[in-house]
């Protein structure tokens, strides 16, 4: 997400920090700034790219050998000058950069509003400043100890204060931090590329551990004050590997970022009991929600593809009639738009040509539009009545992936919502999906570690000319997306089926050897499936099931099987893509392709 870079030592911090924030530019930030201690904390932030600050910075430098730095990816707020890091408190004692989401930062806000602290961004990072003024027992140290035992989420902070010059306090919590030892002088990064310039030496922190450095030492101690004994990692990987953290490809990065994407767009938005889905974000939307007669959903490729999810998603848990279009077809075909009507675009980037002029024609015609987004302040975000932000994170690789599988997340937030406004399903019914969908990360980090099977595999089908993917109902959804992936990045042919309509005609493509990949989780179609794969066995295709874990029958019926866990089979999509992710990366590395910019593509495609 965003990026931290910390120094202290002997060199003029500012030009440690600029260098450092520029190292991870490729992360992609809307906003960045500096705090530099030199006798008073001085702060200079901005809105836009790291030469604006360095232009604001040549007018008036800060001066110092100590200072944390920050790019900003905005969650909580628009990029803007105000909610750029770091932020300081009141009194402007304590300077605070903040990766991550703190989940009940409106509760901490509202505490200390009361107490007549006055904010001055929408940033939920913010309140951490605050909460160390307020917190403040003469140690600070302890202080920020007693800060963190408040917040609840993921956090990677790194904090200097007036109090106490000549440290540099650092903590993380699912938001990785790593501290590199130099001599005379250390460094703190949100990754390893921001420090690598000055030292390959690092400690990385794991959850509930902070680091206090100073300029000759670096202590390391758990959040409750015990001392750990760390040992250093040396880094031998170079800036390009490096900018991976450590992958071959983003690409294969981001897969792995999934289990943290899921996270973080489930965060603060289930009630503390766990049984009611909290989005503020469709407040002002609640009426149409409740009385809408038909929704459309909008989008292009993989957005698209999430939106076929949400169609079952939606109907089955809210009972509202749901229409998904592809956005480059929806405005020439007249759609038939009434004051009832939702419109939801989706759009990882915000700025897709194509989904943005369906967003206009919709509003033209009058309908009220939601839109789900991975970018703060793009131009679908802007000009939707409604926002929910996807908190994946910058998604650099061409195919899309965590960005998939948070939209997905944030779709069936909005269909639970929509079912709890309709009151179309019980609090148990609803209670039991919300669980579901928070046992989401630990099952994805389940699956990733299959991939050295499901590698083995891409490795054997990465000569094949042609690949089916076969499934039914919302199995087919998740196959539409599977193939995508596969032709995007890998570049072989493949279609995706709905299982029951192979024997209408595909089915004479079938013969010895050709490789079906078939998704089988839903308990309501499973025999049907199972049919549907025994025809195309029987005419020769090898066949790679993906199935739930236990499925013995599926396991008989099959070449080879990947099991992903039991989830409820309207969640099954967010867990059984992630094998189909993991197969188009390794049968595109087997192919020596250009992963992460596969030929005649772009990342965001802002022509129509
Ligand atoms: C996904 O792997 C593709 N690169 C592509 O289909 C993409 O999803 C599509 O262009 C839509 O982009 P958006 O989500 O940024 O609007």
């Amino acid at each position: 997400m965003c990026g931290i870079v910390g120094y202290i030592g002997d060199k003029q911090a500012q030009d440690v920090l600029i260098n450092g924030l520029k190292k991870l530019e490729y992360r992609g930030y809307d906003s960045a700034g500096l705090a530099v201690y030199n006798g008073s904390v001085k702060v200079n932030k901005a809105k836009g790219r790291i030469d604006q600050l360095e232009t604001l910075l040549s007018e008036s430098p800060l001066e110092g050998t100590m200072g944390i730095g920050h790019t900003r990816w905005a969650t909580h707020g628009q990029p803007s000058d105000e909610n750029s890091h770091p932020h300081l408190d009141q009194s402007g004692k304590f300077a605070v950069v903040h990766n991550g989401i703190i989940e009940n930062y409106l509760e901490i806000k509202e505490e200390l509003m009361a107490k007549g602290y006055q904010f001055s961004s929408e940033t939920d990072s913010e309140v951490i400043s605050h909460l160390l003024a307020d917190l403040y027992n003469g140690n600070l140290v302890a202080t920020v100890q007693e800060a963190v035992k408040k917040i609840k989420g993921a956090y990677a902070l790194a904090i200097i204060s007036e109090y106490d010059p000549g440290k540099i306090v650092t903590v993380r919590f699912d938001s990785p931090l790593v501290i590199g030892v130099g001599e005379g002088e250390n460094f703190v990064g949100s990754d390893i590329p921001a420090i690598l310039e000055h030292t390959r030496n690092v400690y990385i922190l794991e959850n509930n551990e902070m680091a206090v450095l100073t300029r000759d030492s670096v202590e390391i101690m758990t959040v409750d004050g015990s001392i750990v004994a760390k040992d250093v990692f040396r880094v031998e990987w170079d800036m390009v590997q490096a900018e991976k953290g450590g992958y071959e490809h983003f690409l294969i990065k981001e897969i792995h970022e999934q289990p943290r994407a899921f996270r973080d767009t489930l965060a603060s938005r289930i009630s503390e009991d766990g049984r009611r889905v909290v989005l503020k974000e469709l407040e002002q939307g609640r009426d149409l929600l409740k009385e809408a007669d038909k929704i459309f959903i909008v989008a292009c490729g993989t957005s698209y593809h999430a939106g076929i999810v949400a169609k079952y998603a939606m109907e089955q848990l809210a009972r509202v009639p749901v229409e998904v279009d592809v956005a480059s077809e929806f405005r020439y075909r007249n759609p038939i738009i009434t004051d009832r009507t939702l419109v939801i675009v989706i759009s990882q980037s915000g700025e897709t040509a194509d989904t943005l002029a369906a967003l206009r024609e919709s509003k033209k015609q009058g309908a009220r539009v939601l839109a789900i987004t991975n970018v703060v302040g793009s131009s679908v975000a802007r000009e939707a009545d409604d926002v929910i932000y996807t908190w994946a994170g910058p998604e650099v690789s061409v195919a899309s992936t965590k960005a998939y599988t948070s939209q997905l997340v944030a779709l069936y937030l909005t269909a639970l919502y929509t079912a709890q406004v309709r009151e179309t399903h019980s609090e148990d019914e609803i209670a039991d999906l919300i669980s579901g969908l928070q046992q989401l990360p630990e099952q994805a980090e389940a699956i990733l570690e299959q991939k050295g099977q499901i590698k083995a595999y891409a490795e054997k089908i990465s000569s094949h000319p042609s690949l089916f993917f076969i499934g039914r109902g919302i199995d087919y959804a998740v196959c539409m997306e599977g193939s995508l992936k596969l032709k995007e990045i890998s570049y072989i042919h493949s279609e995706a089926y709905p299982a029951g309509e192979l024997k209408h005609g595909t089915l004479a493509l079938i013969e010895e050897g050709v490789p079906v990949v078939a998704i089988a989780t839903q308990p309501e179609i499973y025999e049907k499936t199972i049919s549907n794969i025994v025809e195309v066995k029987t005419r020769g295709a090898h066949v790679l099931g993906v199935g739930t874990e236990g499925d013995r029958e599926l396991e008989k019926s099959v070449d080879e099987t990947v099991f992903v866990p039991k989830t409820h089979p309207l969640l099954a999509p967010a867990l059984s893509v992630i094998p189909l992710q993991l197969l188009a990366y390794y049968a595109s590395v087997a192919r020596g392709n250009d992963v992460d910019k596969p030929r005649n593509l772009a990342k965001s495609v802002t022509v129509e």
